[in-house]
């Protein structure tokens, strides 16, 4: 990372931020907490609770604004370790800098050891390795994205959900510890420079993980949307297992026939659906548009969104849309990472799926079981044996070779502005 140009990616962001918040929606769409109780959607699972101490009561107590903040909070809850600040700094050798994994718009992410069984901090290497995410000191973020991800992870609990095994909220910190994911972000597998390229095999598995993920939460019985669907967010096992991660800006679906919720626009710039932008109506189908866009990532190797990428090329749909529908075209903008080892007709398919989540009305695109339907078949597509050995190297692009130069210039910083705002009017 070349620090410079992120500070000043930093800067012209939180300048924009003050421009549009002016500009954001009230937020309608909270339910209350007896909504989550009784969904049983296909194999994952969701704890209910039926006495007083629910994470959804400790959202209550702290409601808290900014101003406003407890300095520490309990959630009783029997899913989820509370985790003491002291324990959390035995677990991650005091936030050293070396073992810090990430960091986003919330805080940072570090490596940590604990007992497999109790949970206590263990020496690094032995027992459980653990990701601590620590929010940013002062973040008027901080508490209400952190109050979502428990109330949503520690109700929910599916493979493709990154597991959260508890939380700590002291001295007005908010930290969440989840399993560790070996193979970190998708982001970073996809776009990092120097990485190792990920065959189309593996593209096609995490796709297939992450729209279950997306499936088990649309099909709960008060559907939930997930709003930040990006490849960060994707994290990956030790056997590329995808599982989604990310809760904080995660809503309940809309209830009583109505078709959306309204909140204020919050996301992350390139993967947000252009209805959410423009109108702050939120559909459950606004996910599926994001997925169009990781698919699309997956696909071409390039970013949603990249400012050192000519005019015209800087947004990743407006650019690919067209080349989805043409073999020729489509051959052009796949990623020349894969070396041209996949079967063009799965590629051909999964450009369909890519176009049809990318319909501008969301009631057009399809739900996210169908999608899964679709991306299974498309797994089963086998490369043709004759053609694999016949495979050659393919020149990358102009807009690929610059984003493989510049990559670390990557405007995805826009996303770390402290709030995530998405920026209406750039569509
Ligand atoms: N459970 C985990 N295991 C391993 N690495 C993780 C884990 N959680 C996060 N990380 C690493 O930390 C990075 C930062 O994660 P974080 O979710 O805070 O930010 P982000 O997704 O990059 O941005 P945003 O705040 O917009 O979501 C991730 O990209 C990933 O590399
Ligand atoms: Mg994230």
């Amino acid at each position: 990372m070349d620090k410079p140009e992120f500070l000043v990616c930093m800067h012209t962001i939180d300048n924009f931020w003050f421009a549009c918040t002016r500009l954001t929606k009230k937020q309608t769409g909270d339910v209350k907490r007896n909504e989550f109780q009784g969904i049983s959607p296909e194999k994952g699972q969701v704890y209910t609770n039926n006495n007083n101490n629910t994470h959804a009561d400790a959202a209550a107590t702290a409601t808290a604004t900014a101003t406003d903040v407890p300095s520490s909070g309990k959630i009783v809850t029997p899913n989820l370790k509370m985790f003491t600040l002291q324990e959390l700094k035995q677990t991650t050798k005091n936030f050293r800098p070396d073992s810090m994994l990430g960091e986003g718009g919330f805080g940072r992410v570090f490596k940590g050891w604990v007992d497999e069984k109790t949970y206590g901090p263990s020496k690094a290497g032995t027992g459980i390795a653990v990701a601590v995410k620590k929010s940013n000191p002062d973040s008027p973020q901080g508490l209400e994205e952190w109050q979502a991800e428990v109330k949503f992870l520690g109700k929910f609990s599916h493979p493709n959900l990154v597991k959260l095994i508890g939380y700590c909220w002291e001295d007005k910190q908010f930290l969440l510890v989840y399993e560790y994911m070996q193979k970190g972000s998708l982001e970073n597998h996809l776009f990092r420079r120097g990485a190792e390229p990920l065959p189309w095999n593996i593209r096609l598995k995490i796709a297939i993980d992450a729209a279950k993920g997306l499936t088990f939460l649309h099909s709960s019985e008060k559907s939930v949307i997930y709003r930040d669907f990006k490849a960060s967010n994707i994290l990956l096992d030790r056997e590329y297992n995808a599982k989604l991660s990310d809760f904080g800006l995660a809503k309940f679906g809309p209830i009583n026939g109505n078709s959306h919720i309204t909140t204020r626009v919050m996301g992350t710039y390139g993967y947000a659906a252009p209805e959410y932008i423009a109108t702050g109506h939120l559909y459950v189908k606004s996910d599926v548009y994001g997925f169009g866009v990781v698919l699309l990532e997956m696909l071409t190797g390039l970013r949603a969104l990249d400012q050192d990428r000519p005019t015209g090329e800087v947004n990743l749909v407006e650019w690919a849309v067209a080349s989805l529908e043409n073999k020729k075209r489509l051959k052009k903008i796949m990623d020349p990472r894969l070396n041209n080892k996949y079967p063009m007709e799965a590629a051909i398919q999964a450009a369909m799926i890519i176009k049809q989540c990318l319909q501008s009305v969301p009631k057009n695109r399809p739900s996210m079981d169908k999608i899964l339907e679709t991306l299974e078949q498309v797994n089963a597509i086998q490369e043709n044996p004759k053609k694999k050995s016949r495979s050659t190297k393919t020149k990358p692009n102009n807009t690929q070779k610059q984003q493989q130069d510049h990559h670390h210039r990557s405007p995805l910083h826009y996303k770390h502005n402290g709030t995530r705002e998405a920026r209406p009017g750039h569509y």
